[in-house]
């Protein structure tokens, strides 16, 4: 059932543009996905969301772009290069490598081949700067893009005269060489994070926490996905990640699971005082009202863009009697609105074609004049488009349209004037709750 609904999901993105398996002409990479059209367009408008609610919505928090190549000191410093490791397995009968925690207390999965010692493999890929491939030039691609935050915690706090607590957000890429990634865009090693560093009074770490463990789980709330299928999961002692005193990841209830969507954490002063060390620059924070001087603890809000997305096409994926439907929040939905002339002929495609023409220096719009309206509902339904506008006989009458809701598949008349009013105002429902 499980699988089915996953096999369903990734077949729906390939045949309608979601997500593509990435150089698919040369028989794919494992791991590696592209977004095409549609997927481009949900993945921008999720990044949209979440920096929106971190720098827009609210006054504490800055944004920041910093590059993917750091210095190879920062992951010295960070204990990525000695602490960001995998235990794997190596299974002697079929080859097949596994990560520890999947195997533990079994022989090999499937084929019950022997499995060996355990080794401890480094995720992060490595490079070289500039034409000598030698230890000095070694580079990494970042397996996280907080540490670019860190690095820059002094310039932004001078350049935007901050305070504590405040905060700094970055989307970006991240990559790690996973040893079994897996479950379509679940886990890649290219991917992309959304993440927000905040940086408060060592005393008051606990309580922003708890504040940004429930903001979070909010925002997946707003974004659409059903509160029913998220909650907390709080790390042990034996899970906490190398930098962090204190976790709770988010989880989602995939097909395949209670998964993990975003990690909440409490990384202390560990990341600021091993770069103060290892740097030799002081990262300390001055207060000026009160005179204290201290490395300021951060609480991390860490999410992923691409599982995001995975979970608003699992949470939103219907299947009904006669039709499958995806049921995104308008606002983050690829195509706001569908435009179609009932048929092609009685000058209604001139009269589509000049709404579309009109709605699209608002929305996206998508014209389509193609077999009975009926199918073209349906291949909207499929993508997850809220509305559609169609033109009939009654619209060169009295200038009026159907605007069709895609939940309830209802339909209302109203003048083609009111429609970007109209649909405006729904597209907005859920950014004014924010
Ligand atoms: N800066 C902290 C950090 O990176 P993490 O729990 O390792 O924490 C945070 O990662 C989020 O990044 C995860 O919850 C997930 O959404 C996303 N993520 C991590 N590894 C991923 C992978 N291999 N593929 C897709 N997303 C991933």
């Amino acid at each position: 059932m499980a699988n089915d609904i996953m096999e369903k999901i990734v077949s729906l993105c390939k045949r309608r543009g979601y997500v593509y398996p990435s150089s698919e002409i040369y028989g794919g990479i494992n791991s590696c996905w592209d977004y095409g059209p549609l997927g481009a367009e949900l993945k921008n408008n999720i990044r949209r969301f979440w920096w929106k609610s971190m720098t827009y919505f609210r006054d504490d928090i800055e944004g920041l772009d910093a590059s993917i190549i750091m210095h190879p000191r920062v992951w010295e410093a960070s204990g990525h290069v000695d602490g960001f490791t995998d235990a794997m397995v190596d299974c002697r009968k079929c080859k097949l490598r596994f990560r520890v925690d999947e195997v533990s207390g079994k022989s090999c999965p499937d084929c019950g081949g022997e499995l060996t010692e355990a080794r401890l493999f480094n995720l992060m890929f490595r490079t070289h700067i500039g034409p000598v491939e030698d230890d000095a030039s070694i580079a990494y691609l970042r397996p996280e893009t907080a540490q670019g935050i860190y690095v820059n915690f002094l310039n932004v706090l001078n350049t935007s005269r901050r305070k504590v607590p405040f905060g700094i957000a970055q989307i970006g890429k991240a990559f790690r060489n996973e040893v079994t990634p897996g479950n379509f865009i679940f886990r890649m090693r290219e991917f992309e994070q959304m993440e927000m560093q905040y940086f408060v009074k060592p005393e008051t770490a606990q309580e922003w926490l708890e504040t940004w463990r429930k903001e979070r789980m909010q925002w997946y709330v707003k974004l659409g996905i059903k509160a029913e299928k998220l909650r907390f999961h709080e790390h042990t002692e034996d899970e906490l990640p190398h930098y962090a005193s204190r976790a709770f990841d988010i989880q989602y209830e995939f097909p395949f699971g209670w998964k993990e969507l975003e990690g909440i954490h409490n990384r202390t002063d560990y990341d600021l005082k091993n770069h103060s060390k290892s740097s030799g620059k002081d990262l300390e924070y001055f207060d000026d009202s009160t005179g204290e001087r201290f490395i300021p603890y951060i609480v991390e809000t860490s999410a992923g863009v691409d599982r995001t997305l995975l979970t608003c096409l699992v949470d939103a994926f219907e299947e009904e009697e006669n039709r499958v439907v995806l049921r995104l929040s308008p606002e983050i939905a690829p195509v706001k609105v569908g435009i179609f002339p009932l048929v092609k002929r009685d000058g209604m495609p001139e009269i589509a074609k000049k709404i579309a023409a009109q709605l699209r220096r608002h929305m996206k719009v998508f014209y389509d004049e193609g077999g009975s309206v009926g199918r073209r509902y349906r291949r909207q339904d499929e993508v997850g488009t809220p509305f559609c506008v169609t033109v009939d006989a009654q619209t060169i009458e009295d200038d009026t349209v159907t605007l069709r809701n895609r939940d309830d598949m209802k339909q209302v008349r109203l003048k083609v004037s009111e429609l970007p009013g109209r649909l405006g105002e729904l597209m907005q429902g859920e950014e004014n709750t924010q």
